[in-house]
């Protein structure tokens, strides 16, 4: 068993402790917001917070996650109304939507340690998630809204 936070909420899983983070959170626990997509840590799609840093769950062993906290979209805000979901929303961000929350948390991650972040800071800590149906003019929209707190949570 290993032991950390998700959410908050203390769980205990039982999936070896080589096993990715991912299917843990998924599988054991029901979150279904993170998604995989590569599996190799080179898309982006299951981005989640470990101690706040942004990090692929799909290549990070459940053993490393023990006794920390993970953050997924699920918790990134108690009624779903963080900056950034608000502004993804109002820059009608999504399309297909199946990279959008780890666009979110890594996004997320990025205005906590930058929060006005310029347009090359927003490129190189944006440049890891891939979209498919290349939303990423919306993504940078948004992520420049929520950073000058022009959305409806700030307003
Ligand atoms: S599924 Fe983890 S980076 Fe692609
Ligand atoms: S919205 Fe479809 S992959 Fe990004």
């Amino acid at each position: 068993m290993t032991t950390f936070k998700i959410n908050g909420r203390q769980v205990s899983v039982k999936a070896p402790e080589d096993s990715p983070l991912l299917w843990a959170i998924r599988d054991e626990i029901g979150l279904k917001g993170s998604k995989f997509g590569c599996g190799i840590g080179q898309c982006g799609a299951c981005t989640v917070h470990l101690d706040g840093q942004a990090i692929r769950s799909c290549v990070t062993p459940v053993a490393a996650v023990a006794g920390r906290a993970i953050t997924t979209i699920e918790g990134l805000d108690p009624k779903g109304a963080h900056p950034l979901q608000t502004a993804w929303i109002e820059a009608q961000v999504p399309q297909c939507g199946y990279c959008q929350s780890g666009q979110i948390m890594q996004a997320a991650a990025l205005l906590t340690t930058t929060p006005h972040p310029s347009d090359a800071q927003i490129d190189d800590a944006m440049n890891g998630n891939l979209c498919r149906c290349m939303a990423y003019v919306r993504i940078k929209q948004a992520i420049k809204l929520a950073a000058r707190g022009k959305t409806g949570a700030h307003a």
